[in-house]
């Protein structure tokens, strides 16, 4: 990865980046047309139900592994797939053409096997 060295690093560098940078920072549950940043604490599939089709060049995604997490609420597996299978549907409708889609996945390992959410 390439990085310039004043890119922020993380969610509030982000928020302190954008200002200095006279760029329109917005927070909000829902999608809004004008904005260079927006930032919504919310559940994401509201979230992404409120965006038009084909808005985003790249979407990058890092949701709950369902491994057991301290923060995570566990789920049954085929649950956790049917889930991030909506997830996954909604990212690639609010892509454009061409667009990229990176999902980020946990693994989890037991003494017989291994079990991925790939
Ligand atoms: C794997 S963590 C992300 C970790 C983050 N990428 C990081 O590097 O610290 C998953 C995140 O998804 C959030 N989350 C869980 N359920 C969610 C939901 N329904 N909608 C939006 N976010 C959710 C959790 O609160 C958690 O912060």
């Amino acid at each position: 990865m390439v990085r310039s060295l004043d890119m922020p690093t993380s969610a509030m560098e982000t928020l302190a980046w954008s200002a200095s940078r006279d760029l329109k920072v917005v927070t909000g549950k829902r999608y809004l047309d004008d904005f260079d940043v927006l930032v919504s604490n919310t559940d994401t599939l509201a979230f992404l139900g409120s965006v038009p089709d084909e808005s985003f060049q790249l979407v990058v995604t890092s949701p709950p592994y369902n491994i057991g997490k301290p923060y995570e609420q566990r789920q049954e597996f085929k649950d956790y797939l049917e889930w991030q299978e909506l997830v996954i549907k909604e990212c690639v409708r609010v892509l454009k053409q061409g667009g990229s889609l990176c999902w980020e996945v946990g693994n989890y390992q037991t003494k017989s096997r291994t079990q991925t959410t790939q």
